[in-house]
């Protein structure tokens, strides 16, 4: 019995989960299916990136969801994507607004990602950017930016590269938005 329990325990992570299927272009999914397949994915995602053990990777999805579904964007990747936001970041950020404004310091942005390889929807990194008190990483925007892999393990990057692409949206405090067709305003 002991030794079963074993093995099971060093199984590779994600060994027995089920596949979830993607037929043809990933780019013309419609939306249904795009969901569809979030419903197989999400519970393997979320397991994994919680296996990091922080407060970001447990809580994320019990913050306010940005998009009404995940979206294939590019920069990220060629990644579905999906973004939350932490109580403090929620109401400012749901206003995709333009220029005008600066994030509450405590904002935290956690965006997970799913990719499809070989006919199969498979995790991604999350990604996460975290809003440091005044004058905090002046050269990142005032961002910390950080990432997981899908198995939790955090990610060695670099500040200059997340915020170098970031800084290309400066007047809106370096936030991105997910793409306009799937945008969620505060409910
Ligand atoms: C080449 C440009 C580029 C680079 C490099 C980049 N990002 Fe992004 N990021 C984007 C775009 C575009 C979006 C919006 C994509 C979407 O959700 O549709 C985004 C969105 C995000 C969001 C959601 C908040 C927002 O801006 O709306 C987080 C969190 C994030 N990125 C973290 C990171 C981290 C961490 C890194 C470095 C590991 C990084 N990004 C590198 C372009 C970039």
């Amino acid at each position: 019995m002991k030794i079963t329990a074993g093995l099971l325990a060093l199984a590779p992570f994600g060994a027995f989960a089920q596949d979830c299927p993607v037929e043809g272009d990933p780019a013309e999914l419609e939306a249904e299916a795009v969901v569809e397949i979030y419903d197989c994915i999400e519970a393997r995602m979320a397991e994994g990136y919680a296996a990091n053990g922080g407060p970001v990777a447990a809580e994320f999805r019990s913050w306010q969801v940005t998009s009404t579904r995940p979206a294939l964007a590019g920069p990220h990747g060629e990644r579905f994507l999906q973004t939350f936001a932490n109580d403090t970041a929620a109401e400012q950020y749901l206003t995709f607004a333009e220029d005008g404004f600066t994030m509450p310091a405590g904002s935290v942005l956690a965006k997970e990602s799913f990719a499809v390889k070989e006919g199969k929807a498979v995790p991604g990194p999350l990604f996460i950017m975290t809003k440091l008190a005044a004058g905090g990483a002046p050269e990142a925007g005032g961002w910390l930016y950080a990432a997981l892999m899908p198995d939790g393990t955090e990610m060695t990057i670099q500040q200059s590269f997340c915020a170098g692409c970031h800084l290309n949206w400066e007047a809106r405090d370096s936030l991105a938005y997910p793409l306009e067709e799937v945008r969620r305003s505060s409910q």
